[in-house]
């Protein structure tokens, strides 16, 4: 690993040769405001790091602590990965004045523990990877004063508690992905979870942990998936729970909800059930039906709609032959109008349980795209159609393959794509699994490639 050759040695000497006033550590490679120190066996922080960096490349060393003030003299850091090292901790104040820091990558190291005082003064902080450690408890400070966060990834460690209430609604207001898969969180404090804001809500994953099958849980769960989120979607089989807590009896809830039958009803009882729809589009003149599924079932239930447009709608008061309302909740609008649009409310009451549930429908009807068929204009725009296509298939073939290329598995980890995480100094594509299943890397460098592929049976 060690031995492997620089692609940039030129480089490192251009780049002394050019007489910059800071010179750039001898294991290191600079070329403009990036410092790469990747896979050069460092045990320690390379001394008189250059001021200028921006992003400093750490990964793939042996570094094991970092003490006090490490980035100190580095006021312009923004970008600093230290993957795939042994830090087991992290001092007092290492980034102190450190505080553009906006992408922290210390993935894949032997972190235990998250403190309280780590990340302290990072109010910059964009994204923090902290998958496959070590990491057993998360302080409840951890993320207070981490206010730009976006993305969070806590994947693959040994998880069992995490302070959820400590993510509030104005506290992280640009959080979208907290991942907590692959951890080993039996019980959530699912009010608490309940609590998030929506967008963490929406990108909050916890498959692949060690729950615990309840009504509170699957009662979480059952709303995400109502509301199509990816988390739930992408890893459908992931999410598994077990009874009683006996590894043995794991079941996917999201495919197999027998077990939850009776869950419904306390769930209503508790509270009225919301669930927003994603959108239904319709054209206009177009016949759309709303359902009104709720986690109420019965023969009892009356049903009102409250519509943008018209008011509330019961089975009485319906006097429109535009829209009915079944027995069963549906309800019909026989030609959506553009003024139909908007949020359709469905109240079912169970009068004799003395049960509400609502549903949210989204209804946007859309114009005709193109008003008449018939007319000359429509054969000319095909034909101009046409002939754009041709044109970008004889000009633009070579950018087929990145066009056409189908798009990347929202597994959490890989939607932080590695490749990004390394710089262009950064290691060879041995240590990028990901990379090297890639067709055409492969392609270009024969010698990486397990074999079997179509190209090597040829040659
Ligand atoms: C670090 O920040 C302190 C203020 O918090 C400042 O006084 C000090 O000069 C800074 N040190 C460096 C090396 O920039
Ligand atoms: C589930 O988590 C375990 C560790 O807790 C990990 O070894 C395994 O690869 C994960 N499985 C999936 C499908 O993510
Ligand atoms: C659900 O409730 C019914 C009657 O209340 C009971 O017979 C049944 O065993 C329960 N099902 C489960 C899975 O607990
Ligand atoms: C129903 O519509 C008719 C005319 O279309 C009108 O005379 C009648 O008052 C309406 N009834 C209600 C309850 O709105
Ligand atoms: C409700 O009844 C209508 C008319 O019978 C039917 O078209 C619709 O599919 C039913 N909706 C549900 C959710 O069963
Ligand atoms: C739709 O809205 C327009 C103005 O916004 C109005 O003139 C028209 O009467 C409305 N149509 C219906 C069916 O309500
Ligand atoms: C059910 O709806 C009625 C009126 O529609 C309302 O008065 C009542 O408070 C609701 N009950 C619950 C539990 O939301
Ligand atoms: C409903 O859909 C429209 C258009 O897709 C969107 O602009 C609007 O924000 C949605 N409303 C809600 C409440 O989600």
């Amino acid at each position: 690993m060690t031995s492997r050759l620089y692609p940039g040695r030129l480089l490192l000497l251009l780049c002394l040769l050019h007489g910059s006033k800071e010179t750039c550590p001898s294991v290191c490679l600079c070329v403009s405001d990036r410092v790469s120190c990747s896979s050069s066996g460092v045990t320690k922080l390379p001394p008189s790091l250059p001021s200028f960096s921006v992003t400093l490349d750490l990964s793939h060393n042996h570094l094991s602590w970092l003490g006090t003030g490490s980035f100190n003299g580095m006021p312009r850091l923004e970008n600093l990965r230290m993957a795939h090292n042994q830090l087991g901790s992290l001092g007092h104040g290492v980034f102190h004045n450190a505080s553009s820091l906006r992408h922290l990558d210390l993935s894949s190291n032997k972190l235990n523990m998250v403190e309280q005082h780590y990340f302290q003064g990072l109010w910059r902080l964009e994204e923090l990877l902290l998958f496959d450690n070590k990491i057993a408890q998360v302080e409840a400070g951890t993320l207070s004063g981490l206010s730009s966060l976006k993305k969070a990834y806590f994947s693959l460690n040994q998880i069992t508690h995490f302070p959820f209430f400590s993510i509030q609604d104005h506290s992280h207001p640009f959080l979208t992905m907290l991942d907590l898969s692959s951890n080993r969180m039996s019980h959530l404090p699912w009010e608490d979870v309940k609590a998030l804001p929506g967008l963490v809500q929406r990108g909050l994953y916890l498959h692949n942990n060690s729950l615990i099958c309840d009504c509170s849980m699957y009662s979480v769960f059952w709303h995400w998936d109502l509301r199509g989120y990816d988390s739930l979607r992408d890893f459908v089989d992931e999410h598994t729970c077990t009874i009683y807590g006996d590894p043995r009896a794991a079941i996917r809830f999201l495919r197999h909800t027998r077990f939850f039958h009776n869950c419904t009803v306390e769930k209503a009882l508790s509270q009225p059930v919301t669930v927003l729809l994603s959108n239904v589009l319709v054209s206009d003149g177009e016949r759309v039906r709303l359902d009104c599924l709720t986690g109420l079932s019965g023969t009892d239930l009356s049903f009102t709609w409250l519509s943008p447009s018209k008011g509330y709608i019961t089975t009485a008061s319906v006097n429109d032959t535009l829209m009915s309302l079944f027995p069963n909740g549906t309800l019909e609008i026989e030609e959506a109008k553009v003024n139909d649009s908007g949020l359709y409310v469905c109240t079912a009451v169970d009068m004799k349980q003395a049960l509400n549930a609502t549903r949210e429908v989204n209804v946007t009807v859309l114009l005709p795209s193109a008003e008449s068929f018939n007319t000359g204009y429509t054969t000319l725009l095909g034909c101009v159609v046409t002939m754009v296509c041709i044109l970008i298939y004889l000009y633009l073939t070579p950018c087929r393959c990145s066009c056409c290329q189908p798009k990347p598995p929202a597994i959490p980890i890989e939607n932080y794509n590695p490749s990004t995480l390394t710089s262009v100094f950064s290691p060879s594509l041995r240590d990028h699994p990901k990379i090297q299943a890639n067709r055409h890397v492969a392609f270009m460098e024969p010698m990486l490639s397990g074999g079997g592929t179509e190209w090597t049976t040829e040659s």
